[in-house]
């Protein structure tokens, strides 16, 4: 082979490798949806578009999972591409509900949640062979209590309590032990519409032959089993949801991410058979992968036990570690344990007053505008902080009034990147906004959304 040719077959190699690295880098955010990201004006805006005219199910199959961020690294931390500067004006991502809005207690709280463990410590498998869910922390579990109990917003007593990967591997993880595992065909599984985005990609994803994904619960009127999810507060919207179907063979999961104060009064201490909560929504610590289920009958207990051990075999220990020293702070600050009280404003007080500035500051701009609405809340009394307020939603459903039949397309124009109404079983006159950036990312988005006027 001459020197000539030697020399380009470099170049072709090397051009390779920094394409791959390239990608590589750019396969890097994921958010609310688990999927490998693409780039946000590249391949997932663009299949977006080619799909407008597909059916809405096909379409939301393949992106509504997908968060749009792209990461750049820093030094000290990653950030969302959203938060670069992009050729004059800025993109605000608030497509996927990821919690840095948290970031700025948790920094002020210094090194009182700093876990340092060793090599030594949590290298077996096990955690606690005598409990059902044998790789939960006690730690962790003892924490949960404490916190349900101080914020009064669950039942733990006869409650078994299931870790996993985040709460959607619980939510999957309580699909599989709900469902008869002989049964002649699917288990439907339903949520009232708007529904969370994740749910119907979650149900399916696998194909799998013990459940399916049925759809609005408004519109179930099959006489057969289903399993109902009655998220509440609700994601997208807010709203404080009880189940629709109510027929006899009805199994129901309560996904109560959002059942925390500085979204919603706490008006009494939940009370169901299955209960879904994360540390992603109530402390912030999404990256963390923590969920808890509260379950009320050993066998479905078992049985989610059962799934997380063949998924995962178990639940990160470290993580587990790190969540249940999260949570203690939590409580700590609420209990003012252990802090004088002028050095930790509590946990709760600062993220309730946090989001009470941002809806307000959010509904003065579209109270203004004639291009917009958002949903009302009536007012009711938090028992946990004494207070007597609206929900104060972790997104905020949008509707594009008027002749703007897409909001998210509408929206995208001005740079602002949203969730569509269609990912949520609804119409494209509304987009879902994640409410808990960063400060300046929404002091960024009030700003612009102030500025549209058509
Ligand atoms: C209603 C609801 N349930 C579950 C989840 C997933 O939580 P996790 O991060 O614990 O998997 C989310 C995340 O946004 C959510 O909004």
């Amino acid at each position: 082979m001459d020197k000539g040719k030697v020399l380009s077959l470099r170049h072709v190699l090397m051009l390779s490798v920094a394409l791959n690295v390239g990608l590589f880098l750019r396969l890097g955010y994921v958010g609310e949806g688990w999927r490998a990201e693409q780039s946000l004006h590249g391949f997932c805006l663009e299949e977006k578009r080619q799909n407008r005219g597909a059916p809405m199910e096909d379409f939301s199959q393949k992106v509504a999972h997908v968060s749009k961020g792209k990461l750049v690294e820093t030094a000290s931390s990653s950030v969302a591409r959203s938060d670069v500067e992009d050729g004059g004006q800025r993109d605000i991502n608030l497509d996927h509900g990821d919690p840095t809005m948290y970031e700025r207690f948790w920094k002020q709280m210094g090194d009182k949640t700093t876990v340092v463990i060793s090599g030594s410590q949590y290298i077996s498998y096990f955690s606690d062979i005598t409990n059902i869910c044998w790789f939960l922390e006690p730690e962790f579990a003892k924490t949960v209590i404490r916190l349900h109990k101080l914020v009064g917003n669950a039942i733990t007593e006869g409650r078994h309590i299931v870790v996993g990967t985040g709460s959607t591997q619980l939510y999957q993880a309580a699909l599989y032990a709900l469902c008869p595992p002989d049964a002649s065909e699917p288990m439907s599984v339903v949520s009232a519409a708007p529904f969370y985005s994740s749910y119907p990609l979650m149900t399916d994803f696998l194909k799998s032959g013990l459940f399916k994904w049925a759809g609005d619960a408004h519109k179930f009127s099959q006489d057969r089993p289903y399993i109902e999810l009655v998220t509440s507060p609700n994601n997208p919207d807010g709203s404080t949801r009880k189940p629709v179907v109510n027929q006899k063979d009805g199994i129901l999961i309560h996904d109560l991410a959002y059942y925390w104060p500085q979204y919603t009064p706490i008006n009494s201490p939940a009370d169901h058979e299955l209960m879904l909560f994360t540390v992603s929504k109530s402390s912030g610590h999404a990256g963390a992968r923590i969920g808890w289920a509260l379950v009320k009958d050993q066998e479905v207990a078992r049985k989610m036990t059962e799934f997380i051990e063949i998924n995962t075999i178990g639940v990160s220990k470290d993580s587990q570690v790190r969540a249940a020293k999260i949570l203690q702070a939590v409580a700590d600050s609420c209990d003012r344990v252990g802090t004088g009280p002028e050095e930790v404003q509590p946990f709760f007080d600062h993220s309730y007053i946090l989001m009470e500035k941002r809806w307000n500051q959010l509904r003065a701009v579209v109270e203004k505008s004639r291009l917009f609405s958002l949903p009302n809340f009536s007012t009711a009394h938090c028992n946990f902080s004494g207070r007597n307020f609206e929900t104060q939603p972790a997104f905020a459903w949008l509707k594009c009034e008027g002749e703007i039949e897409d909001c998210e397309i509408f929206l995208r124009s001005h740079q602002i990147f949203t969730r569509g109404g269609e990912h949520f079983g609804v119409s494209r006159k509304y987009v879902r906004i994640s409410m808990l950036p960063r400060d300046e990312m929404f002091d960024l988005f009030v700003e612009r959304l102030s500025e549209i006027r058509s």
